[in-house]
């Protein structure tokens, strides 16, 4: 490249900054007063987090004992992740009883204490509602396999379609986790959807009796102490009733891939937003009684405009993916700003933003970004407005574990095949936490758990972390602090491009110093001049450095000239 090209693009990209850095978006500092504003939600993914039989499967009463951890790290709630009947085809997800517990996990009385328990301590209870399916093993699905009325018509149930003398499914329609979306049933003599496995039958969300269940099932939890809902897989609970063909994606993957085709009939449609609404609508008038509004939480991997809907339908939450989906490795610092920005540009008016930094759907933080980076995604949740969402094993930086095909137990996983498996499965972000350097990662003491523990349990754990004088899990438990001083509670908000690989947050109120945050996209040292770029003062105190940036906390610094080590991030104020 010649000289004159790159001084050209180097100008380009000045003059960008320079725009970027004047018309840096600004957020109104109109705070909504809910609990779960300017806080942390916990997601406990109950097989993994503590095994209290020894059975190597993680329970209630496992939680209950571990609820002092939650209160050490200060977050406001947790998720936990299916506890019903379950036989298990995908973990939980496949419900065959909505109203108890399954026994892997305990019992009615064990969630009753866990509730009880979670409340003298001041955390809250959200328990995960999955309405879109059942499972094949639920009483209602098996009614509807033999057409007994009324469970007849519970599910989406369609004739084969006659091609040269033999059934075919009714579309062209797959499977989130491959294959048709459509399964025969020889005693019924039709096909049954299930967007998931074959072993979680879709219900048929335009039948009105199915709407009555769902919302009976909501009151049940709400009766037993819960305080929200995350609903699960909220974009697929209605079809197109014409059932056409969804066309193909253009996508390089095999045929009985998902990604394959364009959802443009099983996914997004209109009526999920009439039926959330209704959901809010109950749950609001039946808690109406309890002193703090039940919070909802939708799962949707959707575009912004859906995500506006889902906040206008009641969702308190409709989950901010873009640091699992649209951001990786390999986004830009611009890429970054332009998602953050309108991602705060999209909330409406009296919402709160949210930032989910990893789930057991995905790979693990440190893994997406690199061990070196993770600490970004979390520094960047606490310092942008609204609620942080993280997983279980985030807060000490557990890594993902590589499993073999023989290990793999994910039905993701395993539909995909000896030869795919990997870049599906979600087995190897669900191992157990890592709670200290004894048998199992202190997590059970039986001779096999139900996915092995990582081999790092020994460099990465819990006990290790609190011993440590700078930890993640230090880190963490500074940033919950964080996220409630008045600044980050209720400032206004600018992401700005620092340098072309450094990105830039800073959060301000009148009369008061800024909390700026700083992040280094590039593997080696950068120095900024941040005050000039960031108009911030000349001097203002480390708050904290990113676990290895070597940054110490409460020393000055000189903000015309700070040094960001290689992939460092740091917060001042
Ligand atoms: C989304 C859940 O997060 C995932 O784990 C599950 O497999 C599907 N929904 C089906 O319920
Ligand atoms: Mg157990
Ligand atoms: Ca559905």
């Amino acid at each position: 490249m010649s000289n004159k090209v790159i001084f050209t693009m180097l100008s380009l990209f000045s003059i960008i900054v320079l725009g970027a850095c004047i018309i840096g978006f600004t957020l109104s500092a109109k705070t909504p007063k809910e609990w779960w504003n300017n806080s942390f939600i916990y997601q406990v993914y109950p097989r993994s987090f503590m095994d209290s039989d020894g059975d190597g499967t993680g329970d209630l009463n496992g939680i209950t004992s571990k609820l002092e951890h939650f209160a050490d790290l200060n977050v406001s709630a947790i998720w936990i992740s299916p506890i019903y009947v379950s036989p298990m085809a995908d973990f939980g997800y496949d419900i065959s009883n909505f109203t108890d517990i399954d026994p892997v996990f305990g019992t009615i009385e064990d969630f009753t204490n866990l509730t009880t328990r979670a409340k003298s301590l001041g955390i809250k209870v959200l328990l995960d509602f999955v309405p879109n399916h059942s499972s094949d093993e639920h009483p209602w699905f098996k009614q509807s396999v033999q057409r007994v009325k009324p469970y007849d018509d519970y599910y989406v149930w369609l004739d084969g379609k006659l091609v040269n003398g033999s059934y075919q499914p009714p579309n062209n329609w797959l499977s989130v986790f491959g294959g048709s979306a459509w399964e025969w049933s020889p005693v019924r003599q039709q096909y049954y959807l299930h967007q998931f496995t074959r072993g979680q039958p879709d219900l048929n969300f335009t039948n009105p009796l199915v709407l009555m269940e769902m919302e009976k099932i909501l009151i049940f939890w709400i009766d037993h102490g819960v305080d929200g809902f995350r609903m699960d897989a909220v974009n697929y609970l209605i079809e197109d009733a014409r059932f056409l063909d969804e066309p193909a994606s253009g996508a390089n993957v095999p045929a009985d891939d998902y990604d394959s085709l364009d959802h443009v009939y099983s996914k997004d449609m209109d009526q999920t937003f009439v039926i959330l609404k209704t959901w809010r609508k109950r749950i609001d008038a039946y808690s109406k009684k309890d002193k703090e509004q039940k919070l909802i939480l939708t799962e949707a991997y959707a575009d912004m405009e859906s995500m506006k809907r889902f906040y206008e339908a009641g969702s308190d939450v409709p989950m901010n993916f873009m640091f699992i989906g649209q951001l990786n490795a390999n986004s830009t610092t611009m890429e970054f700003k332009r998602a953050i920005d309108s991602w705060l540009g999209m909330v409406p008016k009296g919402h709160v933003a949210n930032w989910v930094v990893g789930n057991h759907d995905n790979s693990r933080v440190s893994n997406r970004f690199g061990a070196g980076r993770a600490d970004q995604l979390s520094m960047l949740t606490a310092v942008l407005p609204g609620l942080g969402i993280i997983y279980y094993g985030d807060e000490i930086g557990m890594t993902d574990r590589e499993m073999t095909w023989n290990e793999t137990v994910d039905p993701a996983g395993c539909n995909a095949g000896p030869e795919r498996f990997m870049l599906k499965s979600r087995d190897p972000e669900r191992t157990p936490f890592q709670w200290d350097d004894s048998m199992n990662a202190g997590f059970s003491t039986a001779n096999e758990t139900w996915l092995p523990v990582n081999d790092n349990y020994k460099q990465i754990n819990l006990a290790k972390q609190k011993m440590e004088d700078v930890s993640h899990y230090k880190l963490l438990k500074q940033l919950v602090k964080l996220k409630k001083t008045p600044v980050v509670a209720t400032g206004t908000t600018e992401v700005i491009l620092v340098t072309e690989n450094v990105l830039g947050v800073i959060r301000k109120l009148p009369d008061v110093k800024p909390v700026v945050l700083l992040v280094n996209f590039k593997n080696e040292t950068v120095v900024v001049d941040a005050r000039t770029w960031m108009n911030i003062p000349a001097e203002l105190t480390v708050f904290a450095g990113s676990v290895g940036s070597g940054i110490p906390s409460e020393v000055i610094m000189d903000t015309t000239e700070i040094y960001l080590p290689a992939e460092a991030s740091v917060i001042l104020y």
